[in-house]
């Protein structure tokens, strides 16, 4: 008999089989070119500096005007090492990304290579508390080499339309799947959510590092006060 057209197909098969229609994902993840740096950028702005908690925690204690002044310039430039990973939907709209950098020995000349970029007094304090949870995952686990290369999984985003989906579990697959394709041995994270943390344990990494908010001072004064359940950075790693 043949099947009318019109007829809604099966998503799931008296056999138990999935149809390749259920299948269908209605983004593809990809390796990011450099050419999808503006809309990285777009995303960095308007998405995670937005709810990343202790980026969000600054920009509600300063000024309004300096809230995207060379904001994500930095971020942006860790595509360039090829290794980080975007989902875009059907519509061109991007779901997530995820920017990774090849830690290269000696992270002092990554660190301050960029400096001409930081005009925005939001970068320093960030970025202070973020090397400082680098460093200390470098100290447990040992510097990167030759022989022992490290992805450093620098920013995770997820837009909030494709939150608690399995779509930041599907972005680090893709990262680890990179990694190994490319010879690393390590991915490591400094998280600064407690969501991030607790995603990236469910899918095998382990916490090495803590710092609690509480204890990150400078000039005697707490830096980040964000909001519960994000009490801390962690440093978390995933041996491959
Ligand atoms: C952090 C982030 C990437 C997690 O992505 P996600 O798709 O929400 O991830 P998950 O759905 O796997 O959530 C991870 C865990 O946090 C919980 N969670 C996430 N958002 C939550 C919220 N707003 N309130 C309470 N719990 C939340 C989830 O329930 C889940 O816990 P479970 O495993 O016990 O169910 C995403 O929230 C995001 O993009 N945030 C803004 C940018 C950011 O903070 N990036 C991380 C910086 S290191």
């Amino acid at each position: 008999m043949e099947m009318r057209r019109d007829r809604p197909q099966p998503l799931i098969f008296k056999n138990g089989a999935i149809s390749r229609l259920a299948m269908a994902k209605p983004y593809h993840i990809k390796i990011t070119d450099p050419k999808d740096k503006p809309l990285v950028l777009r995303f960095l702005r308007e998405i995670f500096y937005e709810d990343e908690p202790i980026n969000s925690y600054l920009y509600r204690i300063q000024d309004e005007n300096l809230r995207y002044l060379d904001r994500g310039l930095y971020a942006t430039s860790f595509v360039d090492d090829g290794l980080s990973v975007m989902a875009v939907t059907s519509s061109g709209e991007v779901a997530a990304i995820v920017l990774n950098e090849n830690v290269r020995y000696g992270r002092e000349k990554v660190k301050y290579t960029n400096k001409k970029l930081e005009t925005n007094p939001i970068y320093p304090k960030v970025k202070r508390i973020v090397f400082k949870a680098e460093e200390h995952i470098d100290l447990v686990m040992g510097l990167p080499s030759k022989n022992k290369k490290v992805l450093n999984l620098k920013i995770i985003g997820i837009h909030p339309k494709w939150r608690n989906k399995g779509l930041g579990r599907e972005m680090l697959k893709k990262t680890r799947e990179i990694a190994e394709l490319n010879g690393f041995c390590e991915i490591r994270s400094a998280c600064t959510s407690a969501f991030s943390a607790k995603m990236f344990e469910n899918f095998g990494f382990e916490c090495v590092y803590t710092l609690p908010y509480k204890d990150h001072k400078e000039d005697g004064e707490i830096v980040f006060k964000p909001p519960e359940p994000h009490t801390a950075i962690r440093g978390l790693v995933y041996k491959l």
